[in-house]
C-alpha cells in the first residue's frame, strides 16, 4: 500500500448529491426497519426505472440514521457509479462498458490504496462493552429470513495468512446479537479461501466489515476480481485514482476513509453458529439453514448521521439483479470476443435468471455452425459456466435484451428437435434451487443451448419480417412523436 498521494475516499454522500441531481433519489420518511423498508424496495425495484431510496425516521432510531436501497437499479445510476459517460439505455450502458473490465483489470496494479491517519469513519467509536449493533437500523428485509442482516451492500475486508494480499467480499452480514454478526461466505470464495487458512491454523480470522460506501464499492466487491488481486486496486482503476483507506485500530485492515459504518473484530475457531435462512440471487430460499463463521465485534466506527447500503437478493427483479445483468453481459461479451466468436453484436444476462441462468446473444451470422459455436461457448466459457442453464443465440435484428423479441424468435424460429443441445453433467450448484432434483451426489446438472437463429442454409429464403422498417419506423416516430 502507498501512502503518498491523497485519494478516493469512497463517499457515499457525494454520490447521493449526484443522484439527488440526476432527479433519481426517493426519500422515504417513517418506513418500519421491520419487513417495511425491505417491502418497499422490492416493490419499488420491480418498477420499470426505479429510483434510489433513501429511508430516514425509522421508528426506534434517531433521525439521520438511514439505510439507502436500490442505488445499482438504473442505466443511469450504474453508469455514473462506474464513472461512465451517463447513458440511459442498456444498450448504451452495455456498448460504453465493453472492454473495460478488461482495461481495469489490466490497469489494477498501478493504484494500490493509499493509507490515511484520518477520514469521517472515525468521527464516532464503539469499544468494549459499548460496542451496540443494534445501535444501527438494520432491517428484517422479508418474511421468513432467519434475522436482520446489517450486510448486504457491504464490503467484508480481509487478509490472507500468509502473505500481504487483502481481500474485499460482498459476503452477507446477520445480526446474532450487540457484537457478534454471522459471516456467509460460500466455499471457494476468497474471503472462505482465507478463514479456512486461518482455521487450519488455529488463529483468530481478522475481519472489517464496511456497512456503506460509495457503490462502486460493493458492486465490485460482488463480482468475480481475479484471485489474489485487491478489489481497492481494481477500483482504483475505475477512478483512475486511488482508494483512500485508514487502518482499522485493532487488526490494521484497511476501510475506506470515507465509509458510512464499519465493524471490526475476529472470527474466532470453532465460533459458527446457525446462519439464515436468506434469500439468494435466483429468487429462492436455500434448502436448509447452515452454520456459518461468527465474527465478534471488538470495535465500530461510524459517521455521524450513518447510512447503511443495502441490497438484499430477493426473487428477480431484485436490488441487484439489473447491475449484475449489466456487469455480466459486459464480461460475457468480451469472453466470447476473446474466444474467438465473430460478429457477436450484443449479449444480455437476463434479471430473471439472476444474470446466470437465461443468457443470451444475438450475432451476424457469417458461415454454417457459427449460431451453435456462440451458444455452446456463452454456455461453458469461464466467466458464464457457474449455473448457466439456458444459453440462446438470436440473430442481429433480435435485441438480447428484450425477452419479448427473444421468445419470439425462439418461438418462430426454431425447430426443437435440431435447435437444442443438451449438454450433460455441466456445471451446477447446491445453490441451484433445482439440486434438489439432481441425479447425482456431485453438483452436476444439464444445460440448453437454444439456437433461434434463422437456419443458415435457408436464410436467404427465410419468410420475410411482416413489421415496418427500420428506417419507416424512424421517420413516423419523429414526425409522431406526440402520440408515440
Ligand atoms: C448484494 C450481494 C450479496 C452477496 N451475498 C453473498 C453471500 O452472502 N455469500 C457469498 O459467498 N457471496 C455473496 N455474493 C457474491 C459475492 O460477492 C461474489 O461472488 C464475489 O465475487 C465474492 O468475492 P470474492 O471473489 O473476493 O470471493 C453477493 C453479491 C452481492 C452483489
Amino acid at each position: 500500500m502507498s501512502n503518498k498521494t491523497v485519494g478516493n475516499p469512497l463517499d457515499l454522500r457525494a454520490w447521493i448529491d449526484e443522484v439527488k441531481h440526476m432527479g433519481e433519489l426517493t426519500e422515504v420518511s417513517g418506513a418500519d426497519w421491520n419487513l417495511e423498508l425491505g417491502a418497499i424496495s422490492e416493490l419499488n425495484v420491480k418498477k420499470d426505472l426505479p429510483n434510489a431510496l433513501l429511508f430516514d425516521d425509522i421508528p426506534g432510531y434517531p433521525q439521520g440514521h438511514r439505510v439507502m436501497t436500490c442505488s445499482t437499479s438504473s442505466p443511469s445510476r450504474l453508469s455514473s457509479i462506474l464513472r461512465l459517460p451517463i447513458e440511459s439505455t442498456n444498450g448504451g450502458l452495455t456498448q460504453s462498458l465493453r472492454g473495460k473490465p478488461k482495461q481495469w483489470q489490466g490497469q489494477a496494479d498501478q493504484y494500490p490504496p493509499v493509507v490515511v491517519d484520518q477520514g469521517p469513519i472515525f468521527e464516532n467509536v464503539q469499544s468494549g462493552d459499548d460496542v451496540d449493533v443494534f445501535a444501527f437500523p438494520s432491517p428484517l428485509w422479508h418474511e421468513l429470513d432467519g434475522g436482520r442482516y446489517i450486510g448486504t451492500g457491504c464490503m467484508v475486508v480481509t487478509k490472507d495468512l500468509d502473505s500481504e494480499w487483502v481481500n474485499v467480499g460482498t459476503y452477507r452480514v446477520m445480526v446474532h446479537d450487540r457484537n457478534h454478526v454471522g459471516l456467509d461466505m460460500v466455499p471457494g470464495k476468497h474471503g472462505a479461501i482465507q478463514y479456512d487458512k486461518y482455521m487450519k491454523a488455529g488463529k483468530p480470522f481478522p475481519v472489517a466489515i464496511v456497512v456503506g460506501c460509495d457503490p462502486l464499492g460493493y458492486l465490485i466487491s460482488g463480482i468475480e476480481v481475479p484471485f489474489g488481486m485487491c478489489e481497492y486496486n481494481y477500483i482504483g482503476a475505475i477512478l483512475k485514482q486511488p482508494v483512500s483507506v485508514v487502518k482499522g485500530q485493532l487488526t490494521g485492515l484497511p476501510v475506506p476513509s470515507g465509509a458510512e459504518i464499519v465493524l471490526e473484530g475476529w472470527a474466532h475457531p470453532n465460533d459458527e453458529r446457525i446462519e439464515g435462512p436468506f434469500g439468494e440471487f435466483h429468487g429462492y430460499y436455500p434448502g436448509k439453514p447452515a452454520t456459518a463463521p461468527v465474527v465478534t465485534i471488538e470495535r465500530v466506527y461510524y459517521r455521524n448521521n450513518p447510512i447503511i447500503m443495502g441490497s438484499p437478493p430477493a426473487k428477480p427483479p431484485n436490488d441487484y439483479s439489473y447491475s449484475k445483468a449489466v456487469m455480466r453481459s459486459a464480461l460475457l461479451m468480451d469472453a466470447l470476443i476473446a474466444a474467438g466468436v465473430p460478429d457477436v453484436q450484443a449479449v444480455w444476462a437476463h434479471e430473471i435468471g439472476g444474470a446466470r441462468m437465461f443468457n443470451v446473444v444475438s450475432i451476424q451470422q457469417r458461415y454454417a455452425g457459427h449460431a451453435r459455436q456462440a451458444g455452446h461457448i456463452l454456455s461453458q466459457c469461464g466467466v458464464g459456466a457457474y449455473m448457466s442453464r439456458y444459453s440462446v443465440v438470436v440473430d442481429e435484428d433480435i435485441d438480447p435484451s428484450n425477452l419479448q423479441e427473444v421468445m419470439w424468435a425462439i418461438a418462430t424460429r426454431t425447430d426443437p428437435s435440431l435447435d437444442i443441445d443438451i449438454i450433460q453433467r455441466g456445471m451446477g450448484s447446491k445453490n441451484d434451487p433445482m439440486s434438489i432434483a439432481y441425479t447425482s451426489k456431485a453438483p452436476f446438472t444439464s444445460k440448453a443451448v437454444i439456437d433461434a437463429c434463422r437456419p443458415y442454409d435457408f436464410i436467404k429464403e427465410f419468410p420475410a419480417v411482416a413489421e415496418a422498417s427500420k428506417e419507416l419506423q424512424e421517420a413516423v416516430r419523429a414526425k409522431w412523436k406526440h402520440i408515440l
